[in-house]
């Protein structure tokens, strides 16, 4: 019989449970004033309950990663040309910002 389980495995073993991947993003390319090229195969995931870090020097595509998954590049003449991004199993590319708040991504 299995001794009963203290909280401390229970954590251990729901920290290393594996999570829903709740954000895709799909080897995206942005580019600004249809020339800019500023974001190549960019790919990332997010699993439920985690959090990523996107690291990188000045100018090197993180706000830029960010607006591309809020879909807030068009106010900055830029667009996602390639790749695909996914929440909740969901392509969220063409939907709205307002949209995207009401599912959550903010
Ligand atoms: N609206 C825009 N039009 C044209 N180019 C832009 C625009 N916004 C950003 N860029 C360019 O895109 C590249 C990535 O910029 P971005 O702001 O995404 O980088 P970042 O990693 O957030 O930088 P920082 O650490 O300074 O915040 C830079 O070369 C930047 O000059
Ligand atoms: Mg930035």
């Amino acid at each position: 019989m299995n001794a009963p389980q203290s909280p401390l495995d229970a954590a251990a073993q729901a920290a290393e449970a594996p999570r829903n991947v709740i954000l895709t993003v799909n080897g995206i390319e942005v580019i600004y004033n249809h020339v800019i090229l500023v974001l190549k195969g960019v790919s990332l995931s997010v699993p439920e309950g985690g959090i990523v870090a996107i690291l990188g020097g000045n100018g090197a595509g993180k706000t830029t990663t960010l607006r591309a998954v809020s879909n807030l590049l068009k106010g900055e003449r830029g667009e996602v040309t390639k790749g695909s991004i996914e929440f909740r199993g969901e392509r969220i590319e063409n939907l709205s910002p307002a949209d995207l708040v009401k599912r959550g991504v903010v």
